[in-house]
């Protein structure tokens, strides 16, 4: 009976070569292969720009880790996407420096200028909206990191010159 029931379950994909390799480079870096986890899912979201379930089983698979185990590395790490996201990731700190500095105006700023709210991707795919704690540059608040630049002492009119920027790639 249950032969005749399709399984919808995610199943590992296979991870490419430029993904080994660059994991494989990191494991050189730990004392056991367990450990690269969390670095072997930046490398699988360098690639595919997030990291689907089938992403994951096969970075658990390859590590031969419990794949619970890693999806909580991945929740933790607010940086690592389990959903598609756009070519550019806004990620808007919105704690405390960044709060008492206007974030939330910025954020309207953003969400009007793009249409989109946070958690969401523009329709051209070119942006998307993440709020994120505290990226350490509070006495420059409020802040934003775009790929791994970040961007301090933010203004709309700085906001408007980044998208520019990003935009024109
Ligand atoms: S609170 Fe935003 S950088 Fe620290």
């Amino acid at each position: 009976m249950s032969n005749l029931i399709a399984s919808t379950a995610p199943k590992a994909r296979q991870l490419t070569h430029e993904e080994i390799h660059d994991i494989e480079h990191e494991k050189t870096h730990y004392p056991y292969a367990q450990a690269v986890g969390l670095e072997a899912l930046k490398i699988v979201q360098k690639y595919q720009g997030w990291v689907s379930d089938e992403s994951l089983l096969a970075v658990a698979e390859y590590l031969k880790l419990p794949p619970d185990e890693l999806e909580g590395v991945a929740t933790f790490f607010n940086m690592i996407f389990r959903r598609p996201v756009g070519k550019n990731v806004i990620l808007l700190c919105d704690s405390v420096a960044c709060w008492m500095l206007g974030c939330d105006n910025l954020k309207a700023h953003i969400s009007s200028k793009l249409g989109i709210d946070y958690g969401q991707t523009t329709a051209d795919n070119q942006f998307t909206l993440i709020p994120v704690p505290c990226l350490g540059d509070c006495d420059k608040a409020p802040t934003m990191m775009v790929g791994d630049k970040t961007y301090r002492n933010l203004t709309p009119a700085k906001i408007d010159a980044i998208l520019a920027q990003c935009k024109r790639g």
